[in-house]
């Protein structure tokens, strides 16, 4: 199933079930606490915390989202993307957690038609309920697994909504992974849709990482989010997104560029993971300036521009002399502009950004690589394990070379570098 039909599939089941078709919102959140907009419900946030009366009690959307989260996962699992577009159904005080189970199961298994014999469940440790509602809809005890907070505790990652969540897993067979479930291995079992039971209120992230937990909302919520990513890849029967109506055109851009192929089945390649990195970034970098977000160094902006500096670094690597970013952003702007106008709209202002970024990145990137080359080379002659800090930020101040990429070049060549320390050093103008 392509993915246009993946789409209509999921907004005609829960726009015929009562819930009212809402726009995707910007890529640019509404909530300031956000750099970017990374789920679905955040354009629900005022409705969730009972700020705002819902206008709605139920709605379905298609939500743009962006996570940096899992940047340096690019192109080495099957699983990870910065942009994807995460489909949803929301309850605002109206259904809970035990139609919210029977919708999702009714829709994979009698519309997706997966087999529910692939399908595994986890819900959060403490969470019978749940275990409860996903047995009577027929998955056997054996297939739900039952994890902590790190991975069935969902909030936004500030302060806001929360809540457990429980999540459906695809299995995609040995191939991918040891067997045991999602417990075991992420890769093998596939998270595709996750389930929040909003009932409660976070706090500010404390020291380790934590929050508190401040008290419980108004009223419960539902809110869900399935990968479109994810979906087609299985449903498509392919290895990874890359290789889905959703991006297939780009790596095949890029090899015409770079004269070279892509060979998604060798997970050893460098350059494989260079496709992919690129292939993933220019759909991110083509969304975000369709929404109206500049390369800059802060925030929201900077999300932008390291991803655009990645992906061009990635291209070069790849072989490709002349420009990148533009042919390679065009082919995304072709291949999902039928879906989203917003990008066939921002065509040439894509093309004049992404040529004027590229140009100025690749002055400091002939500069700095050979500077960051013959620093990394005089390490390990000499014997050492490490990059000194303070030659990323020598290699910053001096040349305007981006510290994340230096020390994923010296990663790359086997050399630790003292993060913190690097962080440490760098003035708060300095953006890492
Ligand atoms: N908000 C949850 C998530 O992003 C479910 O949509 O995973």
């Amino acid at each position: 199933m392509l993915s246009p039909q993946i789409r209509s599939t999921f907004l005609d089941f829960f726009t015929a079930r009562g819930h009212r078709l809402v726009p995707s919102g910007s890529l640019l959140p509404p909530d300031p606490s956000l750099l970017v907009s990374n789920a679905g419900m955040n354009q629900f946030k005022p409705w969730f915390l009972g700020d705002v009366e819902p206008d709605f009690p139920r709605a379905t959307s298609v939500q743009k989202c962006v996570r940096t989260v899992d940047i340096d996962n690019i192109g080495h699992t099957r699983r990870h993307s910065t942009f994807f577009e995460m489909l949803g159904n929301f309850s605002f005080g109206d259904y809970f957690r035990t139609e919210a189970i029977g919708y999702a199961y009714e829709l994979l298994t009698g519309y997706f038609d997966l087999s529910p014999d692939r399908l595994w469940i986890t819900v959060y440790e403490d969470d019978d309920e749940s275990a409860r509602v996903w047995r009577s809809v027929g998955v056997p005890p054996e297939r739900i697994q039952r994890l902590g907070a790190a991975d069935n505790f969902w909030s936004m990652g500030v302060p806001g909504p929360c809540g457990p969540c429980s999540d459906v897993a695809y299995d995609r067979g040995p191939a991918y992974g040891r067997d045991g479930g999602p417990s075991v291995d992420s890769e093998r079992f596939v998270e595709l849709w996750s389930l929040v039971f909003m009932r409660s209120l976070r706090g500010e992230t404390e020291p380790g990482g934590g929050f508190p937990v401040l008290g419980d909302l108004p009223r419960t919520g539902i809110d869900t989010g399935l990968g479109l990513d994810r979906l087609a890849t299985v449903l498509q029967g392919v290895d990874s997104a890359v290789q889905t109506d959703l991006l297939r055109p780009t790596p095949a851009t890029v090899e015409e560029l770079a004269g070279r192929d892509y060979s998604p089945a060798d997970r050893d390649d460098p350059c494989r993971v260079s496709f992919e990195v690129l292939t993933d970034h220019a759909r991110a970098i083509a969304f975000l300036l369709a929404d109206g977000i500049r390369p800059g160094k802060e925030g929201t902006e900077y999300v932008l521009r390291r991803l655009i500096r990645r992906a061009i670094r990635h291209g070069r690597r790849l072989g490709i002399e002349g420009p990148v970013l533009p042919p390679v952003t065009a082919s995304v702007v072709a291949n999902l502009g039928p879906a989203w106008p917003e990008l066939t709209r921002a065509a040439s202002l894509i093309e004049d950004l992404t040529t004027r970024e590229e140009e100025s990145f690749d002055r400091t990137l002939r500069r700095g690589t050979r500077l960051l080359d013959r620093a990394i080379r005089r390490r390990l002659e000499g014997g050492h394990r490490d990059l000194p800090a303070e030659t990323v930020l020598t290699l910053y101040d001096s040349h305007g070379f981006p510290p994340d990429l230096t020390i994923e070049a010296a990663h790359e060549a086997g050399l630790t570098v003292d993060d913190p320390h690097v962080r440490s050093l760098l003035s708060p103008h300095h953006h890492p």
